[in-house]
């Protein structure tokens, strides 16, 4: 309403102006609608301005988008599914949730301890820069690396696309063990690159290496293991770490 009536306004102000171009008063409308118009345009400036700013501010100072997902899984393995698999499974799969921050060289998985079940709460890294993932596990405070499995890992793109999946319903998958070992204590993080610094800072970390890639380990006798959950593809990782 306002604006149409300006408009009007403006239009009488000109006809009247055209009218009489002699009068001093076709000087004073022209500079009147010059300087709105100059208005309107700093403060479309400064709007502008105060948009792009926010969206920086946005961009820098709010936590990162996260995705949240879950899967249930079978606990047979892939190759040994029984063909009457619908009968024997249980009334409740078990269940793992997820939230991720995924940005272009980097994804940060935040497992939260199961609710039923075993296995350990942790924050797993992937440096897809890097080509390295580092486990942080929440119980025990400590870090293990081991080059990142891009076999397991999916992209960061396909990743995002996968939790996109996950957020329209359930879904049910299947779950494969790996079997790391660790090796031996890292004592300077700096090679390990930024994200993983900032994220095992401060707490012991050590390397860790495929069970299968290490050529005759003795088993010993007694060793430390633990479990974490998670998944980076379409099926649930059992990760099992020992030391001995
Ligand atoms: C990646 O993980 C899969 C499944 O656990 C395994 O078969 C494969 O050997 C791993 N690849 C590397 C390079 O570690």
């Amino acid at each position: 309403m306002v604006k149409i009536a300006f408009n009007s306004a403006l239009a009488q102000k000109a006809l009247v102006s055209e009218k009489d171009p002699e009068t001093g008063s076709v000087y004073g409308s022209e500079s009147s609608t010059g300087r709105c118009l100059l208005t309107l345009l700093g403060l479309a400036f400064i709007l502008s301005g105060l948009i792009v700013g926010g969206a920086c501010v946005y961009r820098y100072f709010t936590p990162k988008k996260l995705y949240h997902g879950s899967m249930q899984f079978t606990k047979l393995d892939s190759a040994d599914v029984p063909m009457d698999v619908e009968a024997r499974e249980p009334y409740y799969l078990p269940r793992i949730d997820e939230d991720v921050d995924i940005r272009d060289d980097v994804a940060i998985v935040n497992v939260p301890a199961p609710r039923f079940g075993e296995g350990d709460p942790a924050y797993i890294l992937h440096d897809f820069k890097r080509k390295m993932t580092a486990y942080l596990d929440l119980t025990l405070r400590t870090c293990f690396v081991i080059p990142l499995n891009t076999s397991v890992v999916l992209p960061p793109q396909d990743l995002m696309d996968l939790f996109m999946q996950l957020m329209s319903g359930s879904y049910k998958s299947y779950l494969v063990h790996e079997d790391l070992v660790v090796t031996e204590r890292v004592d300077d993080l700096g090679p390990l690159g930024y994200y993983i610094y900032n994220l095992c800072e401060g707490k012991a970390t050590y390397k860790m290496q495929r069970r299968s890639e290490i050529i005759g380990i003795q088993k010993r006798s007694v060793e430390e293991c633990f479990k974490i959950h998670h998944f980076e593809n379409k099926f649930v990782t059992e990760t099992r770490i020992c030391r001995a």
